[in-house]
């Protein structure tokens, strides 16, 4: 899916975040499995992780991000109409987060569903709210971004243990009077599904129960393929929008690993300085990454109004997914 706003201009007019407050080191983690925090800091540039508390579950992370994002717009929870959130890890499959969270919000004419879409959800949300609102279906969009992702790695893996946390972001999506969103590119290759999976969380029997409900990963295809599309997704909807890279003013790719990080910014041709970096201290917080690392640059005034910001995630199915927006906050 590829194509340009039109219509209506809605940007983003608040935005959140919100990580559990314990910090899990490479130091610490190597008391736990075969690893080294020189491995860890050279192969994915990861220092350390945050790790939600065993009472946390995924709406206890999202909602204090989700509180700052409708703080910051000025706008009441009563005003959303459309509130997804997007995760791999809800609370339980049913009642959806989103549900649990329009109804601790206090914005119960709200339509609300849990996206699925892999590390690719915010961008996938934040697209879909867009659409609804420019189709005139919705007027006010809370868009929710997270995961607990601890709760589905197996400890005793050292190939995904190191690379994960935990971690949540919010954004609210009004008519506003300059255009923000200026494109979407989203794309899905289940083919290549098999290379990041979570055997035994569905309906699809599998025989052999080992290994069952935590997440199996292939880092070597993962890697190939996610170096591919980020660039070749960022460049798709930047073409689609007639936008130059050298216009690019904040690059904020899925924060995977630096080293693929690198690799695309330095593909694109994005000098390094325009891409936001917090994987050091976060790892791969999936559907949380996109919005946690916004909401830092926001915060240390390097996202101003005014930057145009090229935003690309990728993860399970395979997808991914490019924004291109105005910041207009
Ligand atoms: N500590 C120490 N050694 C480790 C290790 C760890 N945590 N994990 C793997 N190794 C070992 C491997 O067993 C392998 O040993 P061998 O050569 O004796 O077989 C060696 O390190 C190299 O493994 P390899 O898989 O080739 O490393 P890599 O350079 O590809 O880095 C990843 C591994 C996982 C960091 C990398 O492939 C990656 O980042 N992939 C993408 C993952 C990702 O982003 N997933 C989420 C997408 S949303």
């Amino acid at each position: 899916m590829l194509g340009k706003a039109q219509g209506d201009p809605i940007s983003i007019t608040g935005l959140g975040a919100y990580a559990p407050k314990r910090v899990l080191t490479n130091e610490e983690l190597s008391t736990l499995v075969d690893t080294t925090d020189e491995w860890i800091t050279e192969r994915t540039g990861i220092k350390e992780r945050r790790i939600a508390a065993p009472e946390e579950a995924l709406t206890d992370l999202a909602l204090p991000a989700a509180r700052a994002a409708l703080a910051q717009a000025g706008v009441e929870a009563r005003d959303v109409d459309l509130l997804v959130c997007a995760t791999v890890t809800p609370d339980m499959m049913f009642p959806t987060s989103s549900a649990l969270l329009a109804d601790v919000l206090g914005a119960p004419d709200a339509g609300a569903y849990d996206l699925l879409a892999g590390c690719t959800g915010f961008m996938y949300a934040l697209a879909q709210a867009y659409g609804m609102m420019a189709a005139g279906l919705a007027e006010r969009a809370l868009v929710v971004g997270g995961d607990v992702l601890s709760r589905i790695l197996d400890w005793t893996d050292r190939s995904t243990l190191v690379l994960f946390g935990d971690g949540a972001g919010a954004v609210v999506l009004e008519r506003t009077p300059q255009r923000g969103f200026l494109g979407f590119e989203l794309g899905a290759d289940g083919g290549g599904g098999i290379h990041l999976s979570l055997p035994g969380s569905g309906s699809r029997r599998i025989e052999d129960a080992t290994g069952n409900g935590y997440v199996h990963m292939n880092g070597r295809e993962v890697f190939r393929f996610a170096t591919r599309v980020l660039v070749s997704s960022a460049e798709a909807v930047l073409d689609c929008c007639g936008v130059s890279v050298d216009e690019v003013d904040v690059y904020v790719p899925h924060q995977a690993n630096v080293r693929i990080m690198d690799h695309a910014a330095q593909k694109l041709g994005i000098p390094r300085e325009r891409m936001v970096v917090n994987v050091d201290r976060y790892g791969n917080t999936s559907s949380g990454s996109i919005p946690l690392a916004l909401a830092e640059a926001q915060r240390d005034g390097r996202l101003k109004k005014g930057d145009l910001v090229l935003m690309t995630g990728m993860g399970a199915g395979l997808t991914w997914g490019s924004g291109l927006m105005k910041w207009t906050l």
